[in-house]
C-alpha cells in the first residue's frame, strides 16, 4: 500500500483487532489456561497445590520473569498425553483465529515435558497434529523447538538429537526461560549445529539481559529474529545494526507489563522501536499468564501509547514480512491487510 488512508482514532481498536495478523512469539505452555490446567490435572488423576482456578489465577502476581516461570513449569506439570499436547495446540489456535492471525510459528519447551519422562514424540505429534488442524480454522501454523537456556548446552545438544526424527515437523529452534546469566554464547555449538541442519534461528535476547545479549544472539548464534530485544534502545550501535539489517523484534507488551520489565504500558518502547526503523512485531509470549492474547497486546498497547493506525499497518505488515512462511503465502497475506485497512478509511 502506498500510503496509509486516514482512519479515524474511535476506529481503530476494532482494526487493531479485525486486521490480519502474524503470531511469532507465543509459547505453547504459556496458552495454557487455568480452566485447562484443571481440566487436565482431572483427566491424568493428578492432584494441584491450588483449591481453584481462580485461587491459581490469583497466583499470578510476578515481580519478574524468575517469579513467572517457576509457576508456568509448575502447570506445565498436568501434560503427560498426546491429546493433552493437541488440546493445548487447538485451545490456542482457536483463540488466534478470533484474533485473525493468519500464521503463528509457536514455541514448544520439550526439556520441559522430556524431564518428567513424557517422550518427545507425544509433545511433536500432539503439537503437530493441532498445527495440521489448524489450517481448518484459517490459520498456518509451524513449531519452533526451544533450548531452555538454563540447563546445559549438552542438554540442549541431547534434546536436538531425541528431536531429530521428527525434523520435518518443526521448523527451527529458540532459546527461552532465564535470561540473565545464561548468555546466547553458552549455546554457540548447538545452534551453529542447527543452522548446518537447515532449522531456522531465534533467540530470547534483550528481555531483562543487556544489549550486549542481543549482539550476541546475533553475530555468535547468527539468530534471524530476536525475542524481546526491547533492551536494545540502551545501545545505539545496536539499534542501527538492528535497523540497517532489518533484524525482526518480536515485541511481547503485556509480558513486559506483567513481569517488570516496564512500570506501565504507557512507558513501554514500542513507539521509539518503531521510530528508530526497527522491524518491531507484537505478540502474546505467554497469554493465559499475562492477561492477553494478541488483539489484546494491540489494543492496551495502543490505548496507553497513542499510536495510531500507520503503525498498527507497519506492524501487522512486519509480522508477515518477519514469518518464516513462503514469499507467495506473506504476499497473499499482506494483500488481505492491504484490503482491511483500505476498508477501514471508507
Ligand atoms: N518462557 C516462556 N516465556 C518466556 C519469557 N517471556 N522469557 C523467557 N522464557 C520464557
Ligand atoms: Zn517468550
Amino acid at each position: 500500500m502506498p500510503s496509509i488512508p486516514h482512519i479515524p482514532a474511535d476506529r481503530l481498536p476494532a482494526l487493531l483487532r479485525a486486521m490480519p495478523k502474524a503470531e511469532l512469539h507465543i509459547h505453547i505452555e504459556g496458552s495454557l489456561e487455568p480452566e485447562l490446567i484443571f481440566a487436565l490435572a482431572q483427566r491424568n488423576g493428578l492432584s494441584l497445590p491450588y483449591p481453584s482456578v481462580e485461587a491459581l489465577r490469583r497466583a499470578y502476581a510476578f515481580t519478574d520473569l524468575q517469579s513467572f516461570l517457576d509457576i508456568y513449569y509448575a502447570g506445565a506439570g498436568v501434560l503427560l498425553t498426546e491429546q493433552d499436547f493437541y488440546d493445548m495446540g487447538m485451545a490456542y489456535l482457536k483463540r488466534a483465529a478470533a484474533d485473525h492471525v493468519l500464521r503463528t510459528e509457536i514455541f514448544f519447551d520439550p526439556q520441559t515435558h522430556t524431564a518428567r519422562g513424557v517422550s518427545m514424540e507425544t509433545v511433536i505429534q500432539g503439537l503437530h497434529r493441532a498445527c495440521r488442524d489448524g489450517a481448518a480454522l484459517g490459520v498456518s501454523a509451524e513449531l519452533i523447538l526451544c533450548f531452555l537456556r538454563h540447563l546445559s548446552e549438552e542438554e540442549a545438544f541431547e534434546t536436538l538429537e531425541q528431536a531429530l526424527p521428527w525434523r520435518d515437523l518443526f521448523i527451527g529452534v529458540g532459546l527461552d526461560s532465564s535470561e540473565l546469566g545464561h548468555p546466547p554464547e553458552k549455546f554457540a555449538r548447538v545452534f551453529a549445529r542447527c543452522r548446518e541442519l537447515g532449522l531456522r534461528l531465534v533467540a530470547h535476547a534483550g528481555e531483562e539481559g543487556p544489549p550486549a545479549y542481543v549482539w550476541s544472539a546475533l553475530d555468535v548464534l547468527k539468530v534471524e529474529r530476536i525475542d524481546h530485544g526491547v533492551q536494545s534502545v540502551h545501545d545505539a550501535a545496536l539499534m542501527r545494526r538492528l535497523a540497517q539489517d532489518r533484524i525482526p523484534l518480536t515485541v511481547c507488551p503485556l509480558s513486559n507489563l506483567k513481569l517488570c520489565v516496564f512500570p506501565t504500558l504507557q512507558a513501554h518502547n514500542l513507539g521509539a522501536l518503531l521510530d528508530a526503523g526497527l522491524v518491531a512485531t507484537v505478540n502474546s509470549d505467554d497469554p493465559a499468564y499475562f492477561g492477553g492474547y494478541v488483539n489484546d497486546n494491540y489494543t492496551q498497547t495502543f490505548a496507553a501509547t497513542g499510536l495510531g493506525a500507520a503503525q498498527a499497518y507497519v506492524l501487522a505488515k512486519n509480522s508477515f514480512e518477519a514469518s518464516f512462511a513462503e514469499t507467495r503465502l506473506k504476499r497473499d497475506w499482506i494483500a488481505k491487510l492491504d484490503e482491511v485497512f483500505e476498508q477501514a478509511a471508507r
